[in-house]
């Protein structure tokens, strides 16, 4: 049996594969990867995988029709997760359009070739299929301090061009059950951290730049709060919700770790004073005030009792065994972030497999 990914070379998605292809339950299981390896997607991420016949990374475009129709017809998978996006709040305040082209316009684009794919199968393989889709809470916008966690009824109130494109692409996938009875899950996870984290976001960010002596940049006044899951985590809920989940259903996702900007950097500051310490003294003096985000949500919060309730899914991570583990990995992996920093990365992806598909 095989599976396709849509993009598994970024952070969450490298993640999946390679827990994937270790799990006891799913490693006989074939991964087709299809990644368009923007800037984002990391093929060093599955460098493990070398060789591996049961991953077939394929570079291209959720846009591209032709290449999709034809990865379903010749692999036939039983189910498709979809990762790809445009993924950074940040990035899409300066620059929206591709966040439109990729979470909106392709997933649209992807929904019409798994529908065709879906209908052309025989009755039992037609009936165990599905699409599973890979969204975030931020769909639901920003909570007051004292208000109740998001639950999968909240009022969507997208509030960035990214939770709007993305927004949008949980709209379709919802209507393309409806409508056409495509047999869909999604899943609404809270912010994820962990290994192969892009260092452009809040906590490898943080890491990378003490480590380089530079300053951690904390927008406003860092009270803004995040719940924040280990990416594994997130990883078991989706095989969960693959396994499991009920199809038009929508699970959310998350670690019941709510913190504020500034108690993240804090605890990172910490972490790395105890594990590499400086000869200057305490990380923490490299901590600034920057200005704030436009638009900036204020708080997130998830309440996963859906998905316990009825996929008997909990964390196996706490916020700090799972921090522990992040830091320690930044620590061991000084030649990933070089190379993700240098676009170095893109020379390995050339020398190890050509120009596109391996
Ligand atoms: P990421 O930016 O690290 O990776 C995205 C991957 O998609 C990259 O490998 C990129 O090359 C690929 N991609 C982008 N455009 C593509 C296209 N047009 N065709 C094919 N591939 C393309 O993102 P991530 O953090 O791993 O997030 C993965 C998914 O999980 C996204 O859908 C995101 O919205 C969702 N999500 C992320 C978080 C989080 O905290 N990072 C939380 C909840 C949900
Ligand atoms: P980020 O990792 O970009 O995730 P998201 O915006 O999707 O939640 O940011 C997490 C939080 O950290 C968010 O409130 C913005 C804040 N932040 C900073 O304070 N400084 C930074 O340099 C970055 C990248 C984020």
């Amino acid at each position: 049996m095989t599976i396709l990914v849509t993009g598994g070379a970024g952070f969450i998605g490298s993640n999946f594969v390679l827990d994937w292809l270790a799990g006891v339950d799913t490693r006989d299981e074939r991964v087709v990867n299809l990644d368009a390896l923007t800037y984002a997607g990391n093929l060093a991420n599955l460098a493990s995988l070398a060789g591996d016949s049961r991953h077939v990374f394929v570079k291209g475009d959720i846009g591209d029709r032709a290449l999709l129709d034809q990865l379903l017809a010749t692999h036939r998978p039983r189910a498709v997760l979809h990762f790809a996006a445009e993924s950074h709040v940040d990035r899409s305040i300066h620059g929206p359009g591709e966040f439109m082209r990729t979470n909106v316009q392709g997933t649209f684009n992807l929904l019409e070739a798994v529908r065709a794919h879906w209908m052309s199968l025989p009755g039992d393989e037609r009936s165990s299929f599905r699409f599973h889709h890979v969204s975030t809470d931020e769909v639901y916008g920003s909570l007051a301090p004292d208000a109740p966690a998001f639950t999968e009824a909240h009022p969507y109130e997208p509030n960035s061009p990214y939770s709007a494109s993305k927004a949008a692409s949980d709209h379709l996938v919802r209507a393309w059950h409806h409508t056409y009875g495509l047999p869909v899950t999604t899943s609404n996870c809270s912010n994820n951290y962990g290994p192969y984290h892009f260092p452009e976001k809040l906590i490898p960010l943080m890491i990378v730049n003490a480590l380089a002596d530079k300053s951690l940049p904390i927008y406003g006044d860092g009270m803004q709060v995040r719940d924040w899951l280990y990416v594994s985590d997130h990883c078991s809920a989706i095989r969960a919700v693959l396994a499991r989940g009920r199809p038009g259903q929508v699970y959310n996702v998350g670690g019941w770790n709510e913190k504020p900007n500034r108690e993240i950097v804090h605890t990172i500051c910490a972490l790395l004073d105890e594990l590499r310490p400086h000869t200057q003294g305490t990380y923490a003096r490299l901590i600034t005030h920057v200005t704030d985000r436009p638009g900036h949500d204020r708080r997130y919060a998830i309440d996963a009792r859906k998905i316990e309730r009825e996929l008997g899914w909990r964390p196996a991570e706490t916020f700090e065994s799972g921090i522990r583990k992040t830091v320690r990995w930044y620590l061991d992996h000084a030649d990933w972030v070089a190379n993700v920093q240098s676009g170095g990365y893109r020379d390995w992806v050339q020398q190890q497999y050509g120009a596109s598909t391996a």
